[in-house]
């Protein structure tokens, strides 16, 4: 039998409950709680990608009752989404579709797990749901020039 030292064996009683403590808050966020990490859902060509379906009509599209696909165009000079406003029924299930004609810009929508990062040639990909009506505006949070504090829209969730 090899000796472990006490102190030793408590790093390693202690180490192996991080392990498991990390596992199981990664497993509950993704599969209790729904966080989502975005990932890059396909590759466009930023230069065409404005002319080309489906971004060259941005907005929402309605799949099924309360199911919903938004396209939603970044753009730097001047600075400004595509559309700069979506309006969705109380209990949506709103995909968001984001890429950039440009540089890089941000995609956060105040009060829900919307938060991505915008690559030119990327689309990036998140779902939520609109539980509560009202106004949840969007703005771009990563600094893409001088009219970047003008990167802004809203969503509007009617009763
Ligand atoms: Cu777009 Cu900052």
């Amino acid at each position: 039998m090899i000796h472990v030292h006490t102190y030793e064996k408590w790093w390693i009683v202690l180490s192996v409950i991080m392990l498991v403590a990390l596992t199981a808050a990664v497993g509950i966020s993704a599969f209790v709680v729904g966080i989502q990490v975005p990932s890059p859902e396909a590759r466009v060509d930023p230069k065409t990608v404005a002319q080309t379906p489906p971004f060259d009509n941005p907005g929402l599209r309605e799949l099924a009752p309360g199911k919903y696909d938004a396209y939603v165009l970044a753009q730097a000079s001047p600075w400004k989404y595509y559309p700069s406003e979506i309006r969705v029924p109380l209990g949506a299930t709103v995909t968001f579709y984001v890429t950039s004609v440009d540089v890089q810009h941000g995609f956060k929508v105040d009060g829900t797990n919307i938060n991505m990062q915008i690559l030119p040639g990327q689309v990036s990909k998140l779902t939520t749901t609109f539980n509560q009506a009202g106004e949840f505006p969007y703005v771009c949070h990563e600094y893409c020039g001088v009219g970047h504090q003008n990167m802004f829209g809203k969503i509007i969730v009617e009763p």
